[in-house]
């Protein structure tokens, strides 16, 4: 089993970004992540609805420096480390793919005992009921300076709610945001350049009061004394960085909830 889960989020994050990369062009891009466990097998697979990768390049794309990107842009190295790391595990990574439709990108693993295997590799909770459509008139906002966590929260949670998410770079941009326009849920990092989750949160409260239930924090932080004081007295629910995308969801759905039920003020 992977008890190293930085190294499962890279191999992670650098599936979901080439994921991300290869929509680029799509009308409606779609990235679905989707967590398994088979007899002894335990498996991650990323699929995109990309641009697909040609058959004539298929078998190289795991060779070290191999890129069709721009050198600004791609180093060739993404897979290759992917590949080590699931062979470290004594795991193995696969592709299949068709130009023009897009790829699914397959990890697997030997699982460990159900006791012992990590929540982001059970699964377990991965299909909170959401009844196609139910939120396509939501609005949520990201606000988070990571660029490769805040793309793949906002996609998490598009395709996750079929609905609009906006994001922001900064506490800064995520207030001027807010206040141009209301947002069902607010999904913010704690600890951001300019103006901080916590400040973010203060300031909306001012002008918004029920914008207070309407506040989910993912940090990274968790731990940190000042810090966690800091959310206790803004008395909003908290994500742990790394969480699994079933956690990220899970916390969200009950906020969204809250606002349709009324519990939370018009919207
Ligand atoms: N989801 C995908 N859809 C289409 N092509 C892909 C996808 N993932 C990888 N590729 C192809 O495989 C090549 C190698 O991917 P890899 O992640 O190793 O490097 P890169 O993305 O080009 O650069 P880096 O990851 O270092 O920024 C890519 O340049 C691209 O041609
Ligand atoms: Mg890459």
């Amino acid at each position: 089993m992977i008890s190293d889960s930085a190294q499962l989020k890279q191999v992670f994050i650098n599936l979901a970004v080439n994921a991300l990369q290869a929509m680029e062009a799509t009308v409606t891009p779609e990235l679905h992540l989707t967590v398994g466990r088979l007899e002894n097998t335990a498996w991650i697979s990323v699929q995109d609805n990309g641009a697909g990768i040609p058959p004539e390049i298929v078998g190289r794309i795991f060779d070290p420096f191999f890129t069709t990107k721009g050198p600004d842009k791609g180093t060739g190295l993404g897979l290759s480390i992917c590949s080590s790391i699931a062979r470290k595990y004594s795991g193995d990574i696969s592709v299949e793919s068709e130009p023009g439709s897009g790829s699914i990108f397959t990890v697997s693993f030997p699982a460990a005992e159900a006791s012992a295997v990590a929540p982001v590799l059970t699964g377990q909770e991965a299909e909170p009921s959401v009844r196609p459509g139910e939120w396509a008139n939501y609005k949520i906002l990201v606000v988070e300076d990571e660029d490769v966590l805040r793309r793949l929260i906002q996609e998490v949670l598009r395709s996750h709610f079929g609905c609009r998410v906006d994001a922001a770079a900064n506490g800064a941009e995520g207030l001027t945001r807010a206040t141009q326009q209301q947002y069902d849920l607010i999904v913010s990092d704690v600890r951001m350049p300019e103006l901080s989750g916590v400040e973010l949160f203060m300031r909306l409260r001012e002008k918004q009061p029920f914008m207070a239930r309407r506040f989910l924090f993912v940090s990274g932080y968790a731990g940190e004394e000042k810090l966690d004081h800091e959310i206790r007295c803004c008395n909003a629910p908290l994500v742990a960085k790394p969480f699994s995308i079933a956690a990220l969801t899970a916390a969200c759905l009950p906020l969204l909830k809250a606002t349709r039920s009324g519990a939370v003020p018009s919207r």
